[in-house]
């Protein structure tokens, strides 16, 4: 378990917080580790019947720490906590709600496409800047972006790297609401409760048809994992993680 990933229970909620607030909830290895950890216990505990993902105020995550990356550039082992996560997310049958203030970078944005109601503070900025780093869109976001956003908003998200603010993303169907940042986490506690009073089955059945096929899911993360991995040794990449490490030295 990391100490940087609480994870609590309110009645029938599983509410897992983000919370490394000095690294804007850059996520490591660990992290990643905890939160499967949390969805897997979820899918099979009947108490709980809804996941809560949350971060800190101005940060729900700046994506994959950057140090990890730098370890598999160096020719090290990444692990398989990542993946791991991502597998969490594609299997997960119980309801995910996410409250989203602030810095949503890289899987920070990607979580997103996994949830079933997103709400984000009006300050959200949702980006994915992969193809910068010479990496590319994992967590599934090519096989769920196109689908849910369009192939050329998507392209624009994930390949271009353009930067959206909470509004547009709302325009776009990446998340379900806007809410001021003091409403934030009772909007998204209060969506849990809702969620949590539904008949248990209808609920899951309903959910269970609308995420679609699961296997394809895992089969694209695999697809993504193994060229993100291989992109992640090259020189373009290396050169904008030093870049980033360095640029306050
Ligand atoms: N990996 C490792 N460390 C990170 C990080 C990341 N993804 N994102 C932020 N941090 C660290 C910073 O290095 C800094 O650490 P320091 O105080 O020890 O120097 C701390 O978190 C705060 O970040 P800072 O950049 O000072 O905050 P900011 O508000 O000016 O900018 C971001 C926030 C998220 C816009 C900026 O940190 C950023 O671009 N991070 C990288 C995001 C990224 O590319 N993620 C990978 C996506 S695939």
């Amino acid at each position: 378990m990391s100490e940087h990933v609480i994870v609590e229970r309110q009645g029938a909620a599983q509410i897992i917080r983000m919370n490394r607030a000095d690294k804007k909830n850059a996520l490591t290895r660990a992290m990643y580790a905890a939160m499967a950890a949390a969805l897997n216990t979820a899918n099979d505990d009947p108490e709980i019947r809804v996941n809560v993902i949350l971060g800190v105020p101005g940060a729900f995550s700046a994506g994959n720490d950057i140090a990890d990356f730098m370890v598999v550039a160096a020719g090290g082992d990444g692990g398989n906590e990542v993946f791991d996560f991502l597998c969490a997310l594609a299997k997960l049958e119980k309801p995910l709600i996410s409250g989203v203030d602030g810095v949503a970078v890289g899987v920070g944005t990607t979580i997103q496409f996994h949830c079933d109601l997103s709400f984000a503070t009006p300050r959200t900025v949702f980006h994915t800047p992969f193809t910068d780093l010479g990496i590319i869109p994992e967590a599934g976001s090519t096989l769920i972006g196109p689908a849910l956003l369009g192939r050329q908003t998507a392209f624009a998200m994930l390949a271009l790297g353009e930067p959206f603010s909470a509004e547009r993303a709302l325009d776009a169907g990446l998340i379900y609401r806007v809410v001021a940042e003091d409403a934030l986490e009772a909007e998204v506690l209060s969506a849990a409760a809702r969620i949590a009073d539904k008949p248990r089955t209808a609920l899951a059945t309903a959910r269970r048809l609308m995420v679609g096929d699961s296997e394809a899911l895992v089969a694209r993360i695999t697809e993504e994992g193994q060229l993100f991995r291989k992109l992640l040794t090259s020189d373009e990449a290396k050169q904008a993680f030093f870049s980033f490490m360095s640029r306050k030295k």
